[in-house]
């Protein structure tokens, strides 16, 4: 292990972590108990701790306190390292000592204040009491205060031994000519959390008089927009064990969706969804559930959000709430099996983007635009999720349906069909990563090509060689020895690799393989013909540029 997951490992008991979730009996080597990644009904799952690792006789998983963190809450090797650090108290930045440590650290100071002030607050408890939250719901969400005043946080922090700089800094407090002053006045606290329980950010809600009913937090090192979904952390289990999330926009509608029995659902907190937000939720959830005030739903932006969504292997379905309604005015009034009802009866994605147009599709002045913007819509979704709603949308569009298969069967680039961004082109690296990923997942796949021609379509020499760690050995011990050599970046090239193959939906992965193989073989020849073409004429291999030339042709289809 490198030195530092070395050190996090020694000081965290594998025992006292597991034992958090799995009910765990002493045995000769250490412990015993039932085996949370396979169901069983007699303890199969060994935990050892003098080597501080676990083995199932079961289901032959084992591995280290990362590769089960990871294992058990489906995240990566970095986001488990991050976690395992925090909780071993040990800073991972070694350029700025405890620079991000420190971050969070005056965040929770910051919490720690917005709560206390909160519980003595009556404007507060009595704005959140009206609006139907209760004391224990407070607790749940982590909810605060911030007064109405502009130094009261600046105060508190100063007198923790903060500087003015790192107050700013951390987003809490705004520089002016005259000196600093609270960001947050006046306003119910919402903090948002990162996937793993980490405090990275704040929101606030006006409760009186004049100034954007929201505010949030600055962008930062450790808040990042459109990398974030609020609640996620305390919805990902349940959308794992649901299989489907419901995705709303405000803070108030995903905390009243988790009160009334849907703790599957998050938000997006108003803005559109991003490639990053689809990567988070795909990792959980199969389906997921739109459910935006009905002003909103509609709209360009949104229903592009719900494609990427869809792009990234989600079944998309969009909930229709009464006129004028967001689904906390709507719980506040209407049973949870009425809403369950209305999840029920969401609409597919394609089906609610036909409706969304309904008017502009029968106006003959818009029609031809909404027809556009429908069939480009349709490009970034495979054949297969088109193919169910064919005829709906030629209803829709008066095509025949010859001809909706020909617009849609044109041949497309590699990459207009992995990303609903056509100008985002996937680099040869990111194809590269997909190679080894495949390779690393499916037996087959690594004797599809032999292995010098593997090594002539791979361009980057570190992806080179975990091709070649991949083909010449034993996979199976693969990332635990990646995890002893501290070998980060193989993890990471492999998670790059599967976000590309997650987003190629509707083929086996066999035929993924043949297309990323592909578009890989292509980049190679390309890159063989422009060097011949950089030598000087009389250098130049001319029977072997014919060849080429040739063979593109043959991968070009
Ligand atoms: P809405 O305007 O729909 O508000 O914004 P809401 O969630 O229903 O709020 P309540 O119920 O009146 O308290 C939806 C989301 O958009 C973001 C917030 O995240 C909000 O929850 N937003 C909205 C802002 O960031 N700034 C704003 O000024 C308004
Ligand atoms: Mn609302």
């Amino acid at each position: 292990m490198s030195e530092i997951s070395e050190r996090i490992n020694s000081s965290i008991n594998i025992a006292s972590l597991i034992g958090e979730t799995v009910k765990l009996k002493p045995a000769s080597q250490g412990y015993v108990g039932l085996c949370p990644f396979h169901h069983e009904d007699t303890p199969s799952f060994h935990v050892y701790t003098d080597t501080n690792s676990y083995y199932c006789f079961g289901c032959h998983k084992g591995g280290n306190i990362f590769t089960y963190l990871m294992e058990r809450d489906n995240i990566n090797f970095s986001e488990a390292l991050h976690i395992l650090a925090d909780r071993a108290g040990i800073s991972l930045s070694d350029n700025h000592p405890d620079h991000k440590h420190t971050d969070r650290e005056i965040l929770k100071l910051a919490q720690d204040f917005f709560t206390e002030y909160l519980m003595k607050s009556n404007i507060g408890l009595n704005y959140l009491l009206k609006r139907s939250v209760m004391k224990s719901d407070i607790q749940k969400f982590r909810l605060g205060y911030a007064p109405d005043s502009w130094d009261a946080l600046t105060l508190y922090l100063r007198k923790h031994g903060l500087n003015d700089k790192t107050i700013v800094d951390a987003g809490l407090a705004v520089q002016s000519k005259t000196g600093i002053y609270d960001r947050f006045r006046g306003r119910i606290i919402f903090p948002i959390h990162d996937i793993t329980g980490r405090i990275t950010a704040f929101g606030g809600r006006l409760i009186a008089g004049d100034g954007a009913k929201y505010i949030n937090s600055p962008e930062s090192e450790i808040y990042r927009k459109r990398k974030n979904l609020y609640l996620l952390d305390i919805a990902r289990n349940a959308i794992s064990e649901k299989k489907r999330s419901i995705l709303c926009e405000g803070y108030m509608d995903a905390i009243r969706l988790h009160k009334s029995g849907f703790p599957e659902s998050v938000a997006s907190l108003g803005t559109s969804l991003t490639a990053e937000q689809a990567e988070l939720l795909s990792r959980y959830a199969d389906t997921c559930y739109i459910c935006y005030d009905s002003d909103t739903a509609g709209q360009n932006a949104a229903i592009r959000g719900m494609y990427i969504l869809q792009s990234h292997g989600l079944d998309v379905r969009v909930i229709s709430l009464p006129e004028g309604k967001d689904p906390d005015e709507y719980l506040l009034s209407h049973s949870p099996e009425e809403f369950e009802d209305l999840i029920t009866h969401a609409k597919p994605l394609i089906l609610a983007h036909i409706a969304s147009m309904r008017s502009r599709l029968e106006d003959i002045s818009t029609r031809k635009s909404a027809v556009r913007e429908l069939l480009s819509s349709l490009e970034t979704l495979s054949a297969g999720e088109v193919s169910e709603y064919k005829s709906q949308i030629c209803d829709a569009t008066r095509l025949l349906p010859s001809e909706l298969d020909k617009i849609l069967v044109s041949e497309k680039p590699l990459s207009y069909e992995f990303t609903p961004e056509p100008e985002a082109k996937i680099s040869d690296e990111t194809l590269e990563c997909g190679l080894c990923a495949l390779m690393l997942k499916e037996e087959k796949l690594r004797l599809k090509i032999p292995p010098e021609e593997v090594m002539k379509i791979i361009s980057i020499s570190e992806l080179k060689d975990l091709a070649l760690s991949i083909l010449n050995e034993d996979v199976s011990t693969l990332s635990e020895i990646w995890l002893e050599t501290g070998d980060i970046e193989k993890f990471s090239k492999i998670e790059c690799g599967e976000n590309l193959i997650r987003q190629m939906k509707g083929l086996t992965d066999e035929e993924k393989f043949m297309r990323v193989y592909h578009a890989l073989k292509r980049a190679s020849i390309e890159r063989r013909i422009k060097a011949i073409n950089a030598l000087p004429f009389s250098e130049r291999n001319y029977h072997e540029l014919n060849v080429l030339y040739l063979e593109r042709e043959k991968y070009n289809r």
